[in-house]
């Protein structure tokens, strides 16, 4: 059984990865009318990948006696400047979900809920990876810069990546 305390923050981060599938598939339509399929498919990919984060969070809160709730989500930015600001604002929004997974463990010990802290661990790994590739992304664009050849095969890059993403990084547990 958990503690109202830890149903309760750990119903926020169903909020935050809910809005984080919902944040990548609003910049995954930017990219794919303005001609970037390629990253569309990687940002969509991504956006499931968010969704599997708060379906994994709704199974433990109900299986441990709690209660996941359907937030209502705040409406996700849809204009966007470039493909560059998309992945700077991928890689802020990362960071921020680490912050917010640190604050959760955090809490865990506080509540000495060790259960919850363990299962936290995934998230943890997860982050790490999310924020790396995020990264890698953003110096493939800063190697790019303006070439409009090199933003082509970006694009190309990107759809290759998706398959990679996710998964094939040496964790197990995925569970898609
Ligand atoms: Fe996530
Ligand atoms: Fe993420």
């Amino acid at each position: 059984m958990i503690s109202s305390k830890i149903e309760e923050a750990l119903n926020r981060q169903i909020d935050l990865e809910g809005f984080s599938s919902m944040y990548y598939l609003a910049m995954g339509s930017w990219a794919e009318v303005n001609g970037y399929k390629g990253v569309a498919q990687f940002l969509y990919h991504h956006s499931d990948e968010e969704r599997m984060h708060m379906l994994k969070l709704f199974r433990y809160i109900n299986d441990r006696g709690g209660r996941a709730i359907v937030p209502p989500f705040a409406a996700p930015q849809k204009d966007f400047k470039n493909i560059r600001e998309i992945f700077d604002i991928v890689h802020s929004h990362e960071v921020k979900v680490s912050n917010e997974i640190n604050a959760l463990v955090e809490l865990c010990i506080q509540e000495k809920d060790y259960t919850t802290h363990n299962f936290l661990q995934w998230y943890v790994t997860e982050q790490i990876e999310e924020e790396s590739l995020a990264r890698d992304v953003i110096d493939k664009l800063n190697l790019i810069g303006e070439d409009k050849g090199g933003m082509y095969l970006f694009d190309r890059d990107l759809a290759t990546l998706t398959g990679q993403q996710g998964g094939g990084k040496g964790h197990g547990g995925h569970g898609h």
